[in-house]
């Protein structure tokens, strides 16, 4: 869709917030050879004008929404879906009717029925679209998956994996923010894990068969609120020094060296006034006990996939940590992962000594540590929220293809292709039903 087909590939943005705004475009102005954004659409005129100052958008591809964006054909090569997750069937399905090529970020869709709907539009282009799970992208998970490949631990039995949302984030997110309703956003496991249950499906390279899940809003309750709390942090709350959940204190005086998000999610006006005006006018500065949230807090849900392997996911806000850990269990080894800590150890039981107590001498003997994650991280200069790498991985990989399909050579789907991703969707469905039937759910 361009005449020169060595230049830069050129991307409309629809959705300039954390993820288009400065997770992808940023990725652009640190990658000025691979892309550029000609085109965003974004409602807020202050994110639209700085973005589009950033990247010298020309003002008429500036559109207010992803509407007037796609009327017509413009000059880019592909579409880049970061809208909010309600947002995303109806711009995919325009993009790919004129013909783009589409990253779309997770959700694909918020309900069965909506996915079913982008199915259908969908499979008269197959591989069309990239879904942003970004974990695939992201070396530390790489590593596992490779690893895992090559046979260190035998014969893949269980995994057990732990997402970490981490208190303040989901404070911030998940009771404050956008995703603290499922009427208007998504289930909770769909918002946040439907990366783990795609990579949990391809570690184990097998498809989901039965699925049971449990998990509640048990907290962040009216009735959880302390004596003396008000609707606000700042209206004189009295519990504002022992609350975790003290806006005042997390926006304000913790990050207050922070311009990015999460403090640019809650306003434009990053200096201490203006945090404190989005205190006083927005969710954000809401007492987390008087909200009208209604996603669940944690859930546990077990996995059944079709060649015996069983795993289990917790998801959970209370940690302090916002980062995940794994324990990937064969039938001759084991390996144990922290993200955060971009550590993968892999142990061989033949080579440990057996740990019974009462043996001299027994020590776990890890015979291989891997490459971190984060060396990767700094090297790209990641922004907050860079899943370990996995944006960048990512958008190199998404550019990459586009730029091959642009100079008219066929490209391979991406590896996080729609067709691949579905699955994670519809575990993410049934976990959901399971969670809230009491029932257990077959794939
Ligand atoms: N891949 C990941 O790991 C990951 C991480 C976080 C969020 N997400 C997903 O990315 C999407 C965006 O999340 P975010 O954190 O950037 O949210 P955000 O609220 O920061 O950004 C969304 C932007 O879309 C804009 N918008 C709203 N309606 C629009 C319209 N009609 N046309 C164009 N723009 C419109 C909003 O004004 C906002 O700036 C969500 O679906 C979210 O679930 C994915």
């Amino acid at each position: 869709m361009t005449d020169d087909n060595d230049g830069p590939v050129r991307l409309l943005v629809l959705g300039a917030g954390g993820r288009g705004g400065h997770a992808y475009a940023g990725w652009c102005l640190d990658n000025p050879d691979a892309a550029r954004v000609t085109g965003i659409a974004e409602p807020d005129a202050q994110r639209r004008a700085e973005i589009g100052d950033a990247h010298a958008v020309e003002p008429q591809y500036r559109f207010t929404d992803w509407q007037a964006a796609l009327a017509q054909p413009g000059p880019w090569d592909a579409v880049i879906v970061a809208t909010p997750d309600r947002t995303h069937v109806d711009p995919t399905a325009r993009a790919l009717e004129l013909g783009y090529d589409v990253m779309l970020e997770k959700p694909m869709a918020s309900t069965p029925a909506e996915l079913d709907r982008l199915v259908a539009v969908a499979k008269d282009r197959p591989g069309a679209v990239t879904v942003s799970h970004v974990m695939r992208y992201a070396p530390f998970y790489r590593a596992l998956h490779r690893l895992l490949g090559e046979g260190h631990i035998g014969e893949l039995q269980g995994i057990q994996h732990l997402e970490r949302i981490g208190y303040w984030h989901f404070a911030h997110s998940y009771v404050r923010g956008n995703w603290h309703r499922s009427d208007q956003s998504s289930p909770m496991l769909l918002a946040k894990a439907c990366h783990d249950l795609d990579m949990l499906r391809w570690l184990v390279d097998s498809p989901y068969v039965a699925v049971s899940s449990f998990g509640s809003l048990r907290h962040f309750r009216r009735e959880n609120a302390p004596a003396g709390s008000t609707e606000r942090c700042i209206d004189g709350c009295a519990v504002a020094d022992t609350c975790p959940y003290n806006a005042e204190r997390f926006y304000v005086e913790q990050l207050a060296e922070v311009q990015g998000p999460p403090v640019a999610i809650i306003t434009n006006d990053l200096s201490p006034e203006g945090r404190r005006r989005a205190l006083r006018e927005t969710d954000y500065g809401r007492c987390v006990y008087r909200m009208d949230n209604d996603v669940v807090d944690h859930q546990t849900t077990s996995l059944r996939f079709a060649n015996g392997v069983t795993a289990s996911l917790v998801v959970s806000a209370f940690t302090r940590e916002n980062s995940r850990t794994i324990t990937v269990m064969g039938s001759h080894g084991e390996i144990n992962g922290d993200a955060h800590a971009g550590r993968l150890e892999v142990v061989k039981f033949r080579d440990t000594r057996p740990n019974v107590t009462g043996v001299p001498g027994v020590e776990r003997k890890p015979f291989d540590v891997v490459e971190t994650g984060a060396g990767f991280v700094e090297e790209i200069g990641e922004v907050i929220g860079g899943h370990g790498g996995g944006d960048a991985g990512l958008m190199a990989d998404f550019t990459a293809r586009t730029r091959e399909r642009r100079a008219g050579r066929t490209v391979e789907a991406a590896p996080t292709a729609f067709e691949e991703s579905l699955e994670s969707h519809w575990a993410a469905f049934a976990a959901e039903r399971s969670r809230q039937n009491g029932t257990v759910e077959f794939l």
